[in-house]
């Protein structure tokens, strides 16, 4: 054990060095939100060398679609001090081109410049797609801030999230489903969070893998980036896919699924 004087320091150095705050990350998705609505990167904190993939590719910023203007009907976004990372879901419904975009950003050490940005960007044919039954249910869904002393630790809430997973390759994994819960899919929703074991050939791919974590114990939630295989039959090792998942009292309450297809609903 150290004495309390040395925690007391640790914490004091600990505060001195991160920078990467929780304002200075909500102040990165704020930029986001008005870059992605104006479709102007000029507002984002990049660093020299942001890196970014979109879908899996590694692309230009410039042709990505943060130079797209795409107006915003509803947005959520957590915040990880802890990775010095965020997520945000963004639902454009209304526009010209709907859209659903999971966006991952990581930060350089002192949290001030955007180091790499991962961008899911799901529209028409991908999996379950329909924006306006996505924005219709997520609006109605409450993901207000879990009160101190009732929130989960990160590891719990990154369990949760992992569980759910882990349970569509292993049926027996004990997932922490809450009462209720309710996933939405694309576009579609269900209040029976369960799901079943996946057929071999999703194991045997080595089921949902190269997880992207960000965890956020304010909004109770963490996102988890993977690369889903077996369902588009053009990706056996896996297509762009999120769950973004809301945890409360270690119990989970609400999934989205974002899944990218090559073809039409992932030729199913
Ligand atoms: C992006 O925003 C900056 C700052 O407001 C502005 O100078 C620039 O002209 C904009 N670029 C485009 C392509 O609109
Ligand atoms: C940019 O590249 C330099 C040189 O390779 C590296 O030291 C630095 O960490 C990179 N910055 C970011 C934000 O990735
Ligand atoms: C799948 O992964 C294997 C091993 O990394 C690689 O050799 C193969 O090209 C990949 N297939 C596709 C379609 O990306």
């Amino acid at each position: 054990m150290l004495p309390y004087a040395s925690l007391t320091f640790l914490s004091i150095a600990t505060t001195a060095t991160a920078a990467c705050s929780r304002s200075t990350l909500q102040s990165a998705t704020t930029a986001l939100l008005a870059a992605q609505t104006a479709g102007n990167l000029s507002a984002l904190p990049l660093s020299p060398n942001t890196s970014y993939i979109e879908n899996d590719a590694a692309l230009a910023l410039s042709s990505s679609i943060l130079t797209k203007s795409v107006p915003i009907d509803l947005s959520r976004s957590l915040h990880d001090t802890t990775l010095c990372a965020t997520f945000t879901e963004i639902i454009s419904a209304t526009g010209s081109h709907p859209y659903v975009i999971m966006t991952r950003m990581l930060f350089t050490a002192d949290g001030a410049a955007i180091s790499r940005i991962e961008n899911i960007v799901a529209d028409k044919g991908d999996w379950l797609f329909n924006a306006q039954a996505s924005l219709s249910k997520a609006k109605d869904e409450v993901w207000v801030d879990i009160p101190e002393g009732k929130r989960d630790a990160r590891d719990v809430i990154q369990a949760a999230g992992d569980k759910y997973l882990d349970s569509w390759s292993d049926g027996k994994v004990s997932v922490p489903y809450g009462s209720p819960c309710a996933r939405l899919e694309g576009g579609s929703y269900t209040t029976n969070c369960k799901m079943p074991e996946f057929p071999k050939e999703f194991k045997d791919a080595g089921g949902a893998k190269n997880r992207r974590y960000v965890v956020d114990e304010e909004v109770g939630a963490v996102s988890i980036f993977n690369d889903f295989p077996f369902l588009d039959p053009k990706k056996p090792n896996g297509t762009s896919s999120t769950n973004f998942v809301r945890v409360e009292g270690g119990k989970i309450r609400y999934i989205h699924e974002v899944t990218i297809c090559t073809q039409n609903n992932c030729g199913r």
